[in-house]
């Protein structure tokens, strides 16, 4: 019923991502009793790296963010391939989290080796059932995203974000850093993306268009701060892996310090502007490549009141708190790499050059 793997994959989003935070929540705290982690495991943790690679390890910088927001516990996010060869500083009582939907990419099964060897705990958020990953790592939290075929990860990667949520508040919870009752308003609010992303599909009906006219360069921008930067990268990779644009992810407050001198007239720069607390940070950016003669376009939350003169384009989101924006921003950064790859005649499901599992390094 669809042209492609991933358009479909894009639109299990709404199922997969209750499969996986449903049994997660248990009288609106998180619960892990599924996954068999033992009582005690989130306890007294002082930090926490998480190690992926690609578009699992932008689920992971949203993670990151999510554990250093509510738990107040310092997260470090390292690229698989790095963190093998350098010499980590991990040890016992440390806790590692691998994130992978195939459980089979080599440098993050590396990695996960190496944190054990030196005696961290380790936890694997992988989809694929039995998967290498899946066995060796101590503990496992299984998403359940079903098959993914297309080579860009979609539904993966928002279930990867959603498990993301329990993770944090268990942490938060065990840490006193939030309490039971506002734990609930979190996770009911986190109930409610689902709804929001089914509205965020909706926007199959805009984005071709807007793509059309605002995406017509070679290479392009993507900035924003916050939960938006991790977006940004998301959204700039899978631009660039199917329609093989030449793209970069900024944070927003970066431009000045080099790339600005980039900024030519008509470049395109996709804004990610959904987290509040610095929105007129981010419009102040778009308004700087804008005067110089950037073409922008900006993702924002329904309703937002953002000057028309900071922006060319405009898609709107569904209403959200800022933490919970990631969902449907997701969607619309899958949909603007869809329909520019079929607008530029790619293979949108088998791009060029890549495997949908890295097994070598
Ligand atoms: O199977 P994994 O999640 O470990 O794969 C990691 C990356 O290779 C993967 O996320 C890749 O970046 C995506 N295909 C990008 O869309």
């Amino acid at each position: 019923g669809y042209p492609h793997f991933m358009l479909k994959e894009i639109y299990e989003q709404p199922e997969a991502f209750s499969k996986t935070v449903v049994p997660h929540v248990k009288d609106g705290l998180p619960s892990f009793e599924r996954d068999e982690i033992p009582e005690g495991f989130f306890e007294k943790r002082r930090h926490i790296q998480i190690v992926a690679c690609g578009t699992a390890m932008y689920a992971g910088t949203v993670g990151k963010n999510l554990i250093e927001r509510f738990a107040r516990i310092p997260v470090s996010v390292d690229v698989a391939s790095e963190y093998r060869y350098n010499d980590p500083i991990v040890g016992p009582g440390d806790l590692v989290i691998v994130i992978s939907q195939s459980g089979e990419t080599a440098d993050t099964l590396a990695a996960l080796r190496l944190a054990k060897q030196k005696g961290a705990d380790t936890l694997g958020i992988i989809n694929v059932i039995g998967s290498s990953i899946a066995r060796e790592a101590d503990h496992v939290i299984y998403t359940h995203a079903g098959p993914e075929i297309a080579v860009a990860s979609t539904k993966a990667f928002t279930v990867q974000m959603a498990v993301m949520f329990p993770l944090a508040l268990e942490l938060a919870l065990k840490n006193g850093t939030v309490q039971p009752e506002a734990c609930r308003e979190l996770t009911s609010q986190l109930l409610k993306c689902r709804d929001a992303m089914e509205q965020a599909l909706e926007l199959t009906k805009t984005i071709p268009a807007i793509v059309e006219q605002a995406i017509d360069s070679p290479s392009l921008f993507y900035i924003g701060r916050g939960l938006d930067h991790a977006l940004a990268l998301e959204g700039s990779l899978k631009l660039k892996e199917l329609s093989y644009l030449h793209s970069e992810a900024y944070a927003a407050g970066e431009l000045k310090h080099g790339p600005i001198s980039l900024i030519t007239d008509g470049m395109p720069v996709i804004a990610l502007a959904t987290q509040q607390a610095v929105l007129p940070k981010t419009v102040s950016n778009m308004k700087e490549v804008k005067a110089r003669g950037a073409k922008t376009l900006l993702i924002c939350r329904h309703g937002e009141t953002v000057d028309a003169d900071a922006y060319d384009y405009r898609i709107d989101l569904p209403e959200a708190e800022d933490a919970f924006m990631p969902f449907t921003a997701a969607v619309a950064m899958q949909l603007i790499a869809y329909y520019k790859a079929v607008q530029s005649g790619c293979d949108v499901d088998k791009p060029r050059n890549l495997a949908k599992s890295v097994t070598v390094e």
